[in-house]
C-alpha cells in the first residue's frame, strides 16, 4: 500500500467523546464507554492489518479521578472484564499488551489482570498495544527525575537519550502521530515529553464512532505530511 517510511510506527490515540456519544442518545455516559470498546477493537484490527507496530490508547488520565466515583469505578471494572475476556485472543494474534501509568492507585483486581495479560503476552512479536491507565505526562516525567536523583547521577552526563530511559514508556518509540477524537484540540497531559515532534490529527468523530475507515484516513493524512524535524 505504501512505502515503509511513510507509514507511522507508532500511533497514539486520545479516545475522547464517549460521554457525548451517550448523551446524544439520551443514554447514561457509561454506555458511551461501553460502546468505545468497539472502536478499540476496530483500531487493533486495523493496526494488525496494516502492520503498524505500536498503538497507544489513552484510557484513563491522572485527572480523570475528578469524575464521579461511580463513573470511575465503572471504567475500571469495564477494563478488568474486557482484559480478562480479550486476553486469549490478543495473545493468539501475537499482540504484546503493555500498560503505562501509576498502578498502585488502581483497584487490586485490575492491577492483577494487567500483570497477567502483560506476562502472558510479553514475548509476542506482533503489535505492541499500550494502554495508558491513570497516566499523566507530568507525573511520568517527575517519576523519571526522582529515579535519577535517587541514583545520584551526575547532572552533566544526563542527555535526552539517557533521560528517556527513565521514562516508564521507554519501551515505546515517540508517537509519529497523535489522534484525538471528538473535536477537542489539546493533549490533556498525554505523552508530553514524547510528543515534541509528533504530527497531530483531530477529528470531530466521537470515539465510539471511530472505525477502520477513520483509521485509514489517518494513514492517508500521515502520508501527506512533510516531517522536517527542524531541517529543510
Ligand atoms: C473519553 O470520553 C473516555 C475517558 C476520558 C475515560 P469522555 O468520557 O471524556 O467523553 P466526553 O468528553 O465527556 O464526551
Ligand atoms: C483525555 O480526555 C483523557 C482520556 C482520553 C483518557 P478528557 O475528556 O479527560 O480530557 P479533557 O478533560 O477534555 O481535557
Ligand atoms: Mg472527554
Amino acid at each position: 500500500m505504501k512505502p515503509e517510511a511513510e507509514k507511522p510506527a507508532h500511533i497514539a490515540f486520545i479516545m475522547d467523546g464517549n460521554g457525548r456519544w451517550a448523551s446524544q442518545r439520551g443514554l447514561p455516559r457509561v454506555m458511551g464507554h461501553r460502546q468505545g470498546l468497539k472502536a478499540i477493537r476496530a483500531v487493533v484490527e486495523a493496526a494488525r492489518e496494516y502492520e503498524i507496530p505500536f498503538i497507544t490508547l489513552y484510557s484513563f488520565s491522572s485527572e480523570n479521578w475528578k469524575r464521579p466515583r461511580s463513573e470511575v469505578q465503572f471504567l475500571f471494572s469495564l477494563m478488568r472484564e474486557r482484559l480478562k475476556r480479550e486476553a486469549a485472543e490478543l495473545h493468539r494474534h501475537q499482540v504484546r499488551v503493555k500498560f503505562i501509568g501509576f498502578r498502585p492507585a488502581l483497584p487490586d483486581s485490575l492491577q492483577r489482570i494487567m500483570k497477567e495479560v502483560e506476562t502472558l503476552t510479553e514475548k509476542n512479536t506482533g503489535l505492541t498495544l499500550t494502554f495508558a491507565i491513570n497516566y499523566g505526562g507530568r507525573q511520568e516525567i517527575l517519576e523519571a527525575v526522582q529515579k535519577i536523583l535517587k541514583e545520584g547521577r551526575p547532572a552533566g552526563g544526563l542527555t535526552e537519550a539517557t533521560f528517556r530511559c527513565y521514562l516508564q514508556s521507554s519501551f515505546l518509540p515517540d508517537p509519529d502521530i497523535i489522534v484525538r477524537t471528538a473535536g477537542e484540540q489539546r493533549l490533556s497531559n498525554f505523552l508530553i515529553w514524547q510528543a515534541s515532534y509528533a504530527e497531530f490529527y483531530f477529528t470531530e468523530k466521537l470515539w465510539p464512532d471511530f472505525d477502520q475507515k477513520d483509521f485509514l484516513a489517518v494513514l492517508k493524512e500521515y502520508r501527506r505530511r512533510r516531517r522536517k524535524f527542524g531541517g529543510l
